[in-house]
């Protein structure tokens, strides 16, 4: 922004604050927070609204319980949110308990953060047995988010997974499968996934992708995470890393990351099974055609069938079907293709893209004219990135925003005006201070259980709002 703008927007707002509501506490709404409340041009007032009783999105509910050094990332949208001008009304839905069209009365503008949270589907006959459940559910029900910990699992009576995809979430949920009691301690696996992980059947899991070792979309040091469990190996049979006659073509159009996940995936061909540990078997150009069940709608196989890979001239690796399929004896499969977007009633939605409609963060209607509101994260570009990566990006939607709030009329806002139709409403919200409550007493009751433990989650949302003194809405 030019010095010009920055001293146009700093005297319009010096005497008239911007009041924004977030939706989502994921990192993508706790960046936009950060660059507002620090923006040298801004004295805005953040209200973020969260539809669980508990912020963080992703970073509490997706990121694997044994990835406790990337979920530290939460102390830097605590000290965010500890911010004067920031207030959180958590267990509000957008959408449900308030409207979109109700936050545009009460506030400057908003900012969507929501995230991608459906299952992308494989379309695939016997993808609805009970038995094939998209990673969505896994992760959030070994997670303990509430939408997801009354999932039924039988872990005990499991022997064969099939993952389906090669992304970093197909190679979470096989490590999670994979891991033992000792390790499974040292995490914040959900109590009842703590049960059925350490007392699990499993002894074999199939990571497949319907492309080749070179298109890969797992990082490096997540493949070699695998290398170093106590009783779960990954297994390639050479014949895997075979590339045919369009090798080179495929070394030339791969990425820097997928030429070394191919050096490791062929130190792990290199390397002898140890007799006792799960296999990890990494599969590649098969997709699946078919899942197999019983009336019970227990899975019993799934059809895989070979593919060939096709480039184009754009150097696009394609996967294209043979007339060659596999049978595939397993009892659970966990679809791990990419997660979704969802539309939230009356705000505008991009259905081929699985978005809230934008153009570069500004939402956009079906004219592709401005809302006057904001989108950043997953929600504005899809289930793609790390969490890292929503600090940049974000920031840049809230400079469109400020850009956009340049000549700001008078001020009719009134800061208690959510909170008293959150009141009118008996929508038992949580504030950041609530929330801290069930913080200490979930890192409390993981004290009281073992020293490794770092906090033993609460799934159920009525018993967040007891703990946190809170009466629960009458369903
Ligand atoms: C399983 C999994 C593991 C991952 N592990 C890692 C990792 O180890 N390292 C890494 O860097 N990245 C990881 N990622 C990627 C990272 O989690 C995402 O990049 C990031 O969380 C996306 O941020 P977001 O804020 O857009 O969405 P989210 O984190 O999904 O946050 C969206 C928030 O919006 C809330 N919300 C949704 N709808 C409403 C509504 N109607 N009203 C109010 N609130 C609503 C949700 O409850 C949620 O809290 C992982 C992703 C997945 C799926
Ligand atoms: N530890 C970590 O850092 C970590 C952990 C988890 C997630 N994340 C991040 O979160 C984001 C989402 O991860 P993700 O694994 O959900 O998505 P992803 O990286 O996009 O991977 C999705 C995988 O599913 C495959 N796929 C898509 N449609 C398919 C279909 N119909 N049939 C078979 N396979 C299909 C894709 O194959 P094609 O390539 O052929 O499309 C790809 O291999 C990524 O950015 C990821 O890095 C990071």
């Amino acid at each position: 922004m030019s010095d010009a703008t920055t001293a146009t927007v700093d005297q319009e707002t010096a005497g008239r604050p911007l009041h924004v509501a977030v939706v989502g506490s994921g990192p993508a709404g706790f960046y936009a927070a950060q660059a507002l409340l620090n923006h040298p041009a801004l004295h805005a007032h953040v209200d973020m609204l969260e539809r669980l009783p508990t912020p963080y999105g992703l970073v509490r509910g997706g990121v694997a319980p044994d990835h406790q050094k990337i979920k530290r990332v939460t102390g830097v949208y605590q000290r965010i949110a500890t911010h004067p001008r920031f207030r959180l009304f958590a267990n509000v839905s957008v959408g449900q308990a308030v409207q979109p069209s109700e936050l545009r009365q009460i506030y400057d503008t908003v900012i969507y953060a929501v995230g991608n949270e459906a299952s992308r589907r494989m379309g695939v006959p016997g993808e609805s047995l009970w038995a094939c459940t998209p990673a969505s559910v896994f992760v959030g029900w070994y997670n303990a988010h509430p939408d997801y910990a009354a999932a039924v699992f039988n872990l005990k009576a499991t022997k064969r997974v099939a993952v389906i995809g090669n992304g970093n979430v197909a190679i979470d949920v096989a490590r999670v499968l994979a891991l033992t009691e000792n390790e499974l301690q040292q995490t914040d696996v959900a109590d009842y996934a703590f049960e059925q992980l350490r007392t699990s059947a499993v002894e074999e899991i199939y990571v497949i992708g319907r492309r080749g070792p070179l298109q890969a979309a797992f990082t490096p040091q997540e493949l070699r995470e695998l290398m170093t469990l106590e009783a779960g190996q990954p297994i390639v049979a050479p014949t895997e890393l075979e590339l045919g006659d369009s090798a080179d073509k495929q070394y030339q159009s791969a990425s820097e990351q997928a030429r070394r996940v191919y050096e490791i995936l062929k130190e792990i061909a290199f390397t002898p099974h140890q007799p006792g540990k799960r296999k990890i078997h990494l599969l590649f150009r098969r997709s699946p055609t078919r899942v197999h069940g019983d009336e019970n709608d227990w899975v019993s196989s799934l059809t895989l069938r070979l593919n060939r890979l096709q480039i184009d001239d754009s150097g696009y690796v394609r996967a294209e079907g043979t007339t060659e399929f596999e049978e595939l004896e397993v009892d659970l499969v966990i679809p791990a293709i990419g997660y979704a977007g969802q539309p939230i009633s009356g705000l505008p939605f991009d259905e081929q893209r699985g978005v809230i409609r934008n153009l570069d963060g500004r939402i956009v209607d079906e004219a592709e004219q401005p809302t006057g509101e904001y989108v950043v994260g997953w929600a504005r570009s899809g289930p793609k990135g790390l969490i890292g990566a929503h600090k940049a990006a974000s920031g840049q939607v809230v400079e469109l925003l400020v850009d956009d709030f340049k000549n700001l009329p008078a001020s009719t806002i009134d800061s208690n005006a959510l909170p008293n139709l959150l009141t009118k409403r008996a929508v038992p919200f949580v504030t950041f201070e609530d929330w801290q409550i069930l913080d200490e007493a979930e890192v409390h009751r993981a004290r009281i259980r073992s020293g490794e433990c770092p906090r033993i989650k609460v799934a159920d949302v009525d018993q967040m709002l007891g703990m946190m003194g809170k009466t629960p809405t009458e369903s």
